[in-house]
């Protein structure tokens, strides 16, 4: 994987302006027009999709007989903990701990679940919700959330999006006492390549959710999806401060880097302890999803076309955000791959777990 990182890594280096991701095999083949249109049916209280299409949720079960039901086996009783644990956290929020592939956790009764939308970096999320059947009256209740919601905590981090946390959230469910009925069809955008559709649905109810992905030209935030990849950051001569953040340990490094003014970018070596500088590039970590406050392993400002050193970043969350004040073009090229064992060696920033 390494090798294919630094192959794709000397592509950049030699002027490719395409994003170059290494992509999962699947994804190398072209959209075949005869295939069966994308239906997913959403089984995972965290249920992630970085496909098009779309996906059904259905629930028949009356509350009363879920509840009923024996907790014999030990799994069963993990599932209950679990969800004793959720009904601590605020309005019982998903008790997924960082790793997306760990915590799954079976639907039950008033859990709040999500369908977590993640797409190319270069991406948008369209959600349009083409069905819904979620009774206000029960206690069911629809959100959807530009970017992703984990433990009360959001990417990208409330302080980092331009619009406030209020805007981010939409919530809506059935009102049936209201007369005439009417249920529109609800569409989203988000605002960067991650976004959520939460759902709480206590009784019966169901909905279908059609997800599709847009390309955008200037990305800032953006959630990792692949495991080792090469991301592209830029300010575009913005002020803003743009973030990647990958839900894992990792091992990140720097190319193609060009941030500051003239001054930073005249010397002869990359300084990686800029914090004296408005415009840099900050790397570090954080437990949760939130990277304003990530615990900080260096920040980086100057400008080379060589590949700098790898360092190992052991957190839930490994995060490098792009400060810009808008004076200059700021970019780097980010190359990010999950961290293992031997990575310690390299290791900048170890988290408290
Ligand atoms: C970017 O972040 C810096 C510090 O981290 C902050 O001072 C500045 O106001 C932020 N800029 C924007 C546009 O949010």
């Amino acid at each position: 994987m390494k090798l294919v990182v630094y192959l794709y890594l000397s592509m950049i280096v030699l002027g490719v302006q395409a994003w170059p991701t290494v992509k999962r095999s699947f994804e190398l083949y072209p959209n075949n027009p005869a295939m069966p249109y994308n239906v997913h049916t959403i089984s995972d209280c965290m249920h992630v999709a970085s496909e098009a299409g779309d996906y059904i949720f259905k629930k028949l079960t009356p509350p009363a007989a879920a509840a009923s039901s024996p907790l014999g086996t030990a799994l069963n009783r993990e599932a209950a903990l679990l969800e004793l644990e959720a009904a601590a956290v605020v309005a019982g929020e998903l008790e997924a701990v960082a790793g997306v592939a760990g915590g799954v956790v079976a639907p039950t009764s008033a859990e709040v679940c999500g369908l977590y939308v993640i797409g190319e970096p270069d991406t948008i999320v369209e959600i349009t919700m083409k069905h819904y059947d979620v009774n206000c009256e029960t206690g069911g209740l629809m959100a959807f959330v530009d970017g992703w919601e984990l433990n009360g905590e959001y990417f990208p981090g409330i302080k980092d999006h331009h619009r406030a946390l209020d805007e981010r959230v939409y919530e809506f469910c059935n009102n049936y006492k209201q007369w005439p009925r009417i249920s529109n069809k609800k569409f989203f955008r988000s605002s960067q390549n991650a976004a959520l559709l939460q759902y709480r649905i206590p009784a019966r109810g169901s909905f279908v959710a059609n997800v599709r992905f847009h390309k955008i030209t200037q990305p800032c935030n953006i959630l990792v999806q692949d495991t080792a990849a090469v991301y592209k950051m830029a300010n575009f001569g913005q002020a803003r401060n743009c973030t990647l953040s990958a839900l894992f340990p990792a091992v990140v490094s720097l190319a193609n880097l060009r941030i500051g003014g003239k001054s930073v970018r005249a010397q002869q070596k990359v300084n990686y302890d800029c914090n004296m500088f408005p415009d840099r590039l900050e790397i570090g970590g954080s437990a949760g999803i939130d990277a304003f406050g990530m615990e900080q392993s260096s920040s980086v400002c100057g400008s080379t076309n060589e590949p700098g050193p790898e360092q190992a970043i052991f957190c839930g969350v490994t995060s490098v955000r792009l400060v810009s004040t808008g004076r200059y073009q700021n970019q780097a090229a980010v190359v990010v791959r999950k961290a293992d064992e031997h990575d310690i060696d390299v290791a900048t920033l170890m988290c408290a777990l």
